[in-house]
């Protein structure tokens, strides 16, 4: 049985200011009981957000786990700009999203996808890799050719990961941030291609959760995390506002 992560890319958006009031809104709005029974939540703040995002959860709503967007696959050096794993982890970061579509539009290989990983890992970084193809792959027919060859590079000459801190997230280029969001039926397919990927590849592919992201909003949350294969969710703008977030996060667990 995999537990549902439902999780909130914020991108380049929440000062820290604005991080630490999202989590007392978003702990108002959940009670006492906090994050519903069966669900496991994350946000990724921007850098910066991210040790007053992580202090303000652990007093108001400690089972949400704090992430960062990016990090960089070497401990330490002549990087201007970057920031390691153990950077993360000093600060009590827990995870780390990798490999996202808007990081490689701006350069980002497959091979820098796979050194990255293999860095989150070795901190002890859980770590949500991105994969999806853009519109033009999918008219021609070449989706799933195109997702289980991202999924290969980020695998390459791994020995099987641990399911507990690793996860894969599909995002079709095309249904980030435009409100056009892949049917049911289409993650669906897309997430089993993903599963027999990495069976293929020695992972533990039954145990490995792979999240749908791309316009997820409460109102079609409940709809995809019921699809085939379909084992949470990564939301950007809709994981802005407080409230949309906990209504996603009580669609998932429903
Ligand atoms: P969106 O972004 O929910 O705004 O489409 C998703 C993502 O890029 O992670």
């Amino acid at each position: 049985m995999r537990t549902p992560l439902v999780a909130g890319n914020w991108k380049m958006h929440l000062t820290p200011q604005e991080g630490a009031s999202w989590i007392a809104a978003i702990a108002a709005d959940l009670g006492a009981t906090g994050i519903p029974d069966g669900v496991e939540a994350w946000v990724f703040p921007a850098f910066p957000a991210l040790p007053a995002v992580i202090e303000a959860a652990t007093t108001a709503l400690p089972s949400l786990r704090v992430g960062a967007q990016n990090l960089h696959a070497q401990p330490h050096g002549a990087f201007t700009g970057e920031v390691s794993a153990s950077m993360l982890t000093a600060i009590h970061a827990q995870g780390v999203l990798v490999g996202h579509s808007e990081r490689r539009a701006g350069g980002e290989t497959d091979d820098g996808v796979r050194a990255k990983l293999a860095a989150a890992e070795a901190a002890g970084l859980a770590a949500v890799v991105c994969v999806g193809e853009d519109l033009p792959t999918r008219e021609i027919g070449a989706a799933e050719a195109w997702v289980s060859i991202q999924i290969r590079a980020a695998f390459a000459g791994r020995a099987p990961v641990n399911p507990a801190l690793m996860a894969v997230a599909y995002e079709p280029i095309w249904a980030i941030g435009t409100g056009r969001t892949a049917t049911a039926a289409d993650a669906a397919a897309m997430h089993a291609t993903i599963r027999r990927t990495l069976a293929d590849i020695g992972q533990p592919a039954d145990a490995l959760r792979i999240l749908y992201g791309g316009s997820v909003k409460p109102d079609n949350a409940r709809d995809l995390i019921q699809a085939g294969d379909v084992d949470g969710l990564l939301v950007g703008g809709a994981s802005l506002d407080p409230i949309s977030f906990a209504n996603i996060l009580r669609a998932a667990a429903a």
